[in-house]
């Protein structure tokens, strides 16, 4: 299997998921991170998992994780998967006015989630949430070991999957 793990980070904490995320697939023939903008289309050429993380701002992935996506081809061939993961805020930690907002304009794993779909790209998870104390961080306490524990979960989904024609009707959520 070749994963590739792209992601963006402003201060550092999704950099930190991201390679987290990556040392899951030790054992796979293939494991590349890149932040979003070093990455291209090309980087994703014969990848069959490409799990993608932005921090979430103003309830969105950053403009750059936005931008890939759009530059990206759709899929053609039915055994593309990916995941998606953010960082954020806890929302139980906010006062209640900032929890409604927060609820109301979304995060950016969902948002990538949505769009990768769209492109044709299959889910294998549910887009997942990893959680920062404050806004440059630090990742609250084992949101790392969280991430590698993520990631295992994905391998073991498709692993499971292999050789499968997972279609639209039986995705691997779940
Ligand atoms: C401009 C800006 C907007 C943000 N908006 C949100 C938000 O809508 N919801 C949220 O949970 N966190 C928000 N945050 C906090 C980010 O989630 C946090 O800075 C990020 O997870 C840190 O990741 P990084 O170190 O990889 O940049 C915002 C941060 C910035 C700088």
């Amino acid at each position: 299997m070749k994963v590739i793990v792209v992601y963006d980070s402003m201060y550092g904490n999704t950099r930190k998921i991201a390679e987290s995320i990556s040392s899951a697939f030790d054992g796979t023939e293939c494991i590349k991170t890149l932040h979003v903008e070093k990455a291209t289309p090309e980087d994703l050429k014969g990848f069959s998992l490409i799990i993608i993380g932005s921090p979430t701002h103003g309830g969105r992935p950053t403009p750059a994780v936005h931008k890939f996506m759009d530059n990206l081809p759709g899929a053609v061939k039915n055994d593309v998967h990916f995941a998606s993961f953010d960082t954020r805020f806890s929302v139980k930690e906010q006062g209640a006015g900032l929890r409604f907002l927060m609820r109301l304009i979304g995060y950016a794993a969902e948002k990538i989630d949505r769009k990768m779909s769209e492109k044709g790209y299959k889910p294998v998870v549910k887009p997942e949430a990893f959680i920062v104390v404050d806004k440059e961080g630090p990742l609250r306490e084992g949101e790392e070991e969280r991430a590698r524990n993520w990631g295992k979960i994905i391998e073991g989904k498709i692993a499971l999957h292999k050789g499968e024609n997972v279609t639209e009707q039986t995705p691997l959520h779940g």
